[in-house]
């Protein structure tokens, strides 16, 4: 049965005159842009969106797109109030869909979750049967969250590269953004894979804690970048997965090995490419672009079980920080100055007893 009530991190236009926040409201954050405010509420359960799965949701997580969503960015958010968090990994309570029962622990990532739909920072979550994947067996629900969009997206690269054909023993592979979400987790599965991973970073700081999560070596963000407006480079490295786009995808590219593969899934560092065709025309050079939001439920399955199996690396919980629903703003401020590393994971956490949870 569903609580009557349940918890989430909710942003709203502000300032709003009229209650969306029927029980309590506690400000926690102003964000950056004035029209919209954060915090944590109590809402009805008739609040729920649409779908077919109820959710008890025990971990959530931080990705750069929800910090988007918690400052109401128009390109994420589809309309307010909203509820932010584009993974959840939890525990079915209600079911309208034959394929999950109440007691399956199952997680959520990506489709529109947390953007066009009300998302995982929050102890419940409703959602369509078909955007859910049964929690792999080897898998806790934290472990799942560790991952979270950040692994999966790792995880899509990593395929992508074997995909192109780029193994291990074709020479160094480039993770830019080394010590963000995606950077951090394909660094130590690449790692763990058998790839020699050359970390590239802005903060000088967490060289080591890049070469404990497998990195062979790292280097800074101006060793791999190039302004020069020559169509190729020194043909360096085997593959790389960019996390940041810009000025640094455009020199991994010129400077790729013959029939090499470069991943491209963020633009942190911006959104336009401009360069020539070179590199694809006389190195045969790939670029291979990563959507994980919208991912085939087949290929979804098949990488989940991979990151709970044969890809799991040892040190999953090496670079991980764990918060509550009120420690996120904090968190969010962080990670859009660029400043996280690894992967914060939400801890939502169970009521045992309040207004029918048990
Ligand atoms: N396409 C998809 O399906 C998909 C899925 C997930 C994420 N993404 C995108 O992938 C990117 C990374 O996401 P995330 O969640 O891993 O974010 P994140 O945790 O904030 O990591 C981004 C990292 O990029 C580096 N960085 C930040 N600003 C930079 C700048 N101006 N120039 C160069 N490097 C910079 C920093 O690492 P260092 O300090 O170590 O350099 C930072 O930790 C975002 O653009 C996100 O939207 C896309």
């Amino acid at each position: 049965m569903t609580p009557p009530n349940f918890r989430s991190l909710m942003v709203e236009q502000n300032p709003s005159t009229e209650s969306t926040t029927p029980q309590s409201s506690t400000p926690q954050s102003k964000s950056n842009q004035s029209t919209t405010r954060a915090s944590v509420v109590t809402l009805g359960s008739d609040r729920l969106p649409e779908g077919d799965v109820t959710i008890q949701v025990a971990y959530s997580s931080l990705n750069y797109k929800d910090a988007l969503a918690y400052q109401g960015h128009r390109g994420v958010v589809k309309k307010l109030p909203h509820i932010p968090g584009i993974d959840a990994a939890g525990t079915v309570i209600d079911s309208r869909s034959e394929h999950y029962r109440k007691g399956d622990q199952v997680l959520v990532t990506g489709y529109d979750l947390g953007q066009g739909h009300w998302g995982g920072w929050s102890e419940l979550i409703r959602v369509p049967a078909d955007w859910i994947v049964p929690l792999p067996n080897s898998l806790s629900l934290r472990e799942a969250m560790i991952y979270g969009t950040a692994g999966f997206t790792a995880a899509q690269s990593v395929m992508a590269l074997q995909r192109n054909d780029v193994s291990p023993n074709m020479g160094e592979v480039v993770v830019t953004g080394a010590t963000g979400g995606v950077g951090s987790l394909a660094v130590q599965l690449l790692s763990h894979l058998g790839y020699e991973v050359v970390a590239v970073t802005g903060k000088t700081e967490q060289h080591e804690a890049l070469l404990a999560c497998g990195a062979k070596r790292v280097v800074g963000r101006a060793e791999i970048t190039d302004d020069s407006t020559r169509p190729l480079l020194s043909a360096t490295w085997a593959g790389a997965i960019d996390t940041v786009g810009g000025p640094m995808l455009q020199t991994l590219l010129r400077s790729t090995v013959y029939g090499g593969c470069v991943t491209a899934c963020g633009l942190v560092a911006g959104a336009d490419l401009s360069m020539t065709v070179y590199p694809f025309l006389l190195r045969g050079v790939s670029l291979c672009g990563i959507a994980s939001a919208d991912c085939p439920m087949a290929r979804r399955r098949q990488i989940w079980e991979l990151l709970a199996e044969t890809w799991k690396p040892n040190n999953l919980d090496s670079l991980v920080t764990e918060v509550s629903l009120e420690q996120l703003p904090e968190q969010v401020e962080r990670i859009l100055a660029g400043q996280i590393v690894g992967r914060v994971v939400v801890k939502i956490g169970y009521r045992t007893s309040d207004n029918g949870w048990k």
